[in-house]
């Protein structure tokens, strides 16, 4: 019989064999008795024999490997017993074999009895300790080294873990991957990492490989403590005994020939899971491994490559067997962790970690001790000579500028030189150097500076912002001299020098001396645009621009600041997020929460965009109030413009009031004309509130449930949000009268011609007030609800509360300040979309862009009612900036045809969502109309039983997507979808995207 070849037959069910059938075999063939308990496998089948003094485990192959490959098995255990790694001992069956045949229905299957090796799987340690993953690495490189010289014939199979076929295998298995977010990122991924393996494939070593030496399959020390993984001299000998010392290595059935490296990938890719916080804890693995096993310089460009490709096999496969095998509950358990490494592992760049592996290992002998992640910054104190291994970088001026002469290029996150959106042309960088150029002759840019020319929009990654090299720019020229001794060479088309234990990599130099040794402060060319970059990895330039997903201590370690070639400090400074939110926490309220429980710092936004300050950005899928955007440079020179003017308050006389007012007053249906000015939607609605009391001398207000109005004592009063407040329901004052939440998804009533059966709710409420005589003043409700997440009333419905509001001589205000003002698209009004004209309209967010302003919008005759309660000022409302504010946002609105793009966009947005909805089950519905949309995730279609916790996670996922988004609603369980209006098809498709993914994965 052949061996196995993955691809000639790539399913694998495992054999039918019952505990029954095992007890029968154990005894028969091994003369054991005892319980039978099954252990998990992906294609053979398991048994624990446990006779009460010993623990065996019978292992029925699957009928494809042939008995060859079973002794290639046996042979691996017994070479690498004598090579001292704890393995399980193999026994021989009563006839004194060790592969006995058994026929099980008429299926002939290949039978073996192992030692019991004691121990915890590493599996079942949460987060491993550095030395447990050191124990890892230096067993797989044990084994490594172990298996090194055999040959058997049993080893030439392919498997499907056979890194060298794994491209094949995902080709192969792609389409078990049934959801197609999932399957494009797979394949994305790969193709990836295809592309970096191919020119090093045939350099790869082959020899014979465990190919499974995973958190699953070694077992550490009984006891709990991790052991000198491979040092045991016991090793093998208590096989089939619960004693046992030091760490193990179980399940060969993965044998055959493989790529040496590809035995440490299996063995990364499964540590990744344990660490996805901090996966460069890895390298504890791999320098463990590599002090064993050496690795070579082609094993180390293709070690993540094979991580990735590992992590993919393993989820390809990983549907593949739940798909053929519905029962094999061990398969189904592993898809979770799978796919968990997978994501680690493609959200790491493989040239990034291949930089930093290098430097560990060349540094690993000097310092093994150190952990990279708690490497100290290099001091860049200025000195001469030549560096030495470790110490800080010193060296003489690479170019004669002197100190004070130098001129820092602010290309970061907060730079002004990058407003209006200048740091998306690819000229930028070279646009501020010249400006810098222009007027002081040179300039430099920043060390580990995050350069907000490098973020990329609407990105699936991280963006490489970090820049580890340094550019000068002298337009006039500059000879460039050696900063310390070395040897000069030309290298991939850029300059190195070479000295003792660093690198320098330069660019730009013309005139250049030829390849030479060249002393300190010998000239070496000049340069007009002169780039460096200081590296401690041998032979190998690191990235130049690096994403953030590697902390900066150790990119200090790796490529160091090269400020002392300067003589000036180039080190950027360095935001510390956590650093500020505890500071936030300190002294303002912490009820005034924030988003995320680790927020990412931003410092800018740009039209529909936020970005953090490394340099990451993200989709904002909140901002209803930024409707036209972030930083919108209209708005921004407008606002300069009048603050240089004046700014002062309503009771002065000043055009740009009138302006404003009248604009307003133009955009409400008649017959409302007449408008009062506020600074925030809280302030209007309480406004309102006492407008519609005032008029009608009566006190009571009704209100829906579920809906927010604002924090001040009258707005808080009409809101009733449990999702804000937990006990608003019970605590609402005397003067309010809460009635149903007409929410066509989730209410009393459901669809959308539910407004009946709420009107007639709403016709006992009023009857028990006219009972009681409480006469109504007014009623209040959202015209879409925005706090349920933009759940639409059902058709009707206003029409028919304010028609008997109005009978009883009540006044009737919409809460436009979430929905209105062309948020939906289709209606610059919310109340448009219900066809009803409120008496009062209260108005904020959307109007002054995050400038605070609001607004209230009625009729003369409500107006002037109000002069009961005498004059009305408030300070800062309708002052000229927040005049000039509400008339610039609506310039802009009509000039960039803002409320039509809220048409187009949400409508697509909204039919994508859709779509996700009837892939994803936890989709309940889509809400919304325009840009204010709600996808309400529920556990169950039926019951709709709120995802709650589902929602915080997929905010959560999302942001590390780069996506901002948030839950709304009673149960937090709606994401509420409200970017700035003029959000592009490009980036609602990108979210579309990214949601999707998630929710394929959560
Ligand atoms: C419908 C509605 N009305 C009023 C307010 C209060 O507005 P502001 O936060 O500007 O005070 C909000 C705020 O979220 C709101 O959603």
């Amino acid at each position: 019989m052949p061996n196995f070849d993955f691809l000639a037959q790539p399913s694998l069910p495992r054999p039918d064999v019952t505990g029954d059938d095992a007890t029968a075999i154990a005894a028969e063939h091994y003369g054991l008795t005892g319980t039978v308990t099954e252990l998990g496998s992906q294609q053979d089948r398991n048994f624990l024999i446990d006779t009460g003094t010993a623990r065996y485990v019978l292992k029925l192959a699957n009928p494809v490997f042939s008995a060859d490959e079973l002794h290639a098995q046996n042979a691996a255990m017994a070479t690498l017993a004598r090579s001292g790694v704890r393995i399980p001992e193999v026994m021989t069956a009563t006839d004194g074999t060790d592969l006995v045949a058994v026929d099980v229905r008429g299926v002939r299957l290949l039978v073996r009895l192992l030692g019991y090796l004691d121990g915890e799987p590493l599996t079942g340690v949460g987060e491993p300790s550095a030395e447990q993953l050191r124990t890892l690495g230096t067993l797989a490189g044990t084994v490594a080294a172990g298996l090194a010289a055999l040959r058997h014939l049993g080893l030439a199979r392919t498997t499907q873990w056979d890194a060298r076929i794994g491209g094949e295998v995902v080709d192969l298995l792609i389409d078990h991957v049934a959801d197609p977010a999932k399957r494009r990122v797979v394949r994305e991924t790969v193709d990836a990492a295809l592309a970096r393996l191919a020119p090093l494939r045939t350099r790869l070593r082959v020899q014979a490989v465990h190919g499974d030496v995973t958190d699953d399959n070694i077992v550490l020390a009984a006891g709990g403590d991790e052991a000198s993984g491979g040092a045991s001299d016991e090793a093998g000998s208590e096989a089939g005994t619960t004693a046992g010392s030091g760490a193990g290595v179980i399940d060969f059935g993965d044998v055959a020939y493989g790529w040496l490296v590809g035995e440490l990938a299996a063995t990364v890719a499964s540590a990744l899971h344990h660490v996805p916080a901090a996966p460069l804890a890895v390298l504890d693995v791999v320098e463990a491994f590599a002090a064993v096993s050496p690795l070579d310089d082609t094993d180390i460009a293709a070690l993540w490559p094979l991580v990735v490709l590992r992590g993919a096999v393993l989820v390809v496969s990983g549907e593949q067997q739940v798909a053929l095998d519905g029962d094999n509950r061990y398969a189904d358990e592993n898809r979770a962790h799978e796919w968990l490494a997978f994501d680690v592992a493609r959200r790491i760049d493989a040239a990034e970690f291949e930089a930093v592996l290098r430097w560990r290992l060349e540094n690993a002998a000097a310092d093994a001790a150190s952990p990279v992640d708690a490497a100290s910054p290099v001091d860049g104190a200025p000195t001469t000579g030549s560096p030495t291994p470790g110490s800080p970088i010193t060296g003489s001026p690479i170019v004669g500028l002197r100190t004070a002469e130098h001129h820092l290029a602010d290309l970061s996150v907060t730079s002004h030189a990058l407003d209006a959106g200048r740091w998306l042309d690819p000229a930028a960088e070279a646009g501020v150097l010249a400006a810098i150029c222009r007027e002081h002759g040179h300039a430099v840019t920043r060390y580990a500076e995050h350069r907000l020319t490098r973020a990329s929009i609407d990105r699936r990654a991280a963006s490489a912002t970090r820049a580890l090299s340094v550019t000068l720019d002298a337009p006039g020229g500059v000879d460039v001299t050696a900063p310390f001794a070395g040897e000069l060479a030309i290298v991939d088309g850029s300059w190195r020098l070479r000295c003792d234990d660093v690198d320098l990599w330069i660019d730009g130099l013309s005139r250049p001396l030829s390849t030479a040794r060249v002393a300190q402060g010998e000239t070496i060319g000049a340069a007009v645009t002169l780039t460096v970059q200081l590296s401690r990895v041998r032979g190998r330039r690191p990235p130049a621009f690096v994403t953030p997903s590697i902390p900066r201590s150790v990119w200090e370690q790796v490529s160091p600041d090269p400020s002392a070639l300067f003589g000036a400090d180039l080190a950027a400074p360095e935001s510390d997020a956590a650093l500020a939110l505890s500071r936030r926490d300190d002294t303002f309220a912490v009820v005034q929460e924030h988003y995320f429980a680790e927020p990412p710092l931003i410092e800018r936004g740009w039209r529909h965009h936020l970005v953090d300050t490394a340099g990451q950005t993200y989709i904002d899928m909140v901002n209803n109030v930024t409707a036209v955007g972030h930083a919108h440079p209209r708005l921004v020179s407008a606002v300069r413009d009048q603050w240089a003017l004046l700014n002062t308050n309503s009771r002065f006389h000043y055009e740009e009031l009138a302006r404003f007012t009248e604009r307003l007053a133009g955009l409400a249906p008649a017959p409302l004309d007449t408008v009062f000015l506020v600074n925030s939607g809280s302030e209007a609605v309480d406004l309102a509130l006492r407008l519609a009391q005032t008029h009608t001398g009566r006190r009571t207000i009704l209100a829906v449930t579920e809906a927010y109005h604002g924090w001040t004592v009258g707005a808080d009063g009409v809101s009733s949000s449990i999702g804000d407040n937990p006990r608003a329901l019970e605590t609402r004052p005397d003067w309010v009268k809460l009635v149903a939440s007409p929410n066509t998804y989730r209410g009393r009533h459901r669809g959308t011609a539910s407004a009946p059966p709420y009107l007639a709710d709403l016709d006992e409420d009023l009857a028990a007030l006219d009972a009681s005589g409480q006469a109504v003043a007014g009623f209040i409700a959202e015209p879409v609800f925005g706090n349920a997440g933009g759940v639409m009333l059902p058709d009707g419905y206003l029409r028919g509360a304010y028609q008997r509001i109005r009978d009883r001589g009540g006044v009737c205000i919409a809460d436009e300040v979430q929905v209105g003002y062309g948020r939906l698209g289709h209606y610059f009004w919310g109340s448009a979309q219900q066809g009803v004209v409120p008496d009062i309209i209260t108005v904020a967010k959307a109007m002054g862009n995050g400038h605070p302003l609001g607004a209230v919008i009625t009729t003369k005759a409500i107006a002037d009612s109000f002069a009961a309660e005498g004059s009305f000022f408030s300070s800062a409302g309708g002052s000229p900036v927040s005049a000039t504010v509400g008339l610039t946002v609506l310039d802009i609105m009509r000039d960039e045809e803002l409320q039509r793009n809220a048409a187009e966009v949400g409508d697509h947005l909204a039919a994508r969502l859709r779509d996700l909805g009837r892939r994803h089950a936890l989709i309940g519905a889509v809400h919304g109309l325009g840009l204010y949309l709600g996808v309400e995730l529920v556990r169950d279609r039926e019951t709709l039983a709120p995802a709650t916790e589902e929602a915080a996670a997929v905010c959560d996922r999302m942001l590390a997507e780069g996506c901002v988004v948030q839950p709304t609603g009673d149960h937090k369980n709606v994401l509420k979808i409200k970017p700035p209006l003029c959000i592009t098809r490009e980036s609602a498709d990108r979210f579309v995207e990214a949601l999707d993914l998630v929710l394929a994965t959560l």
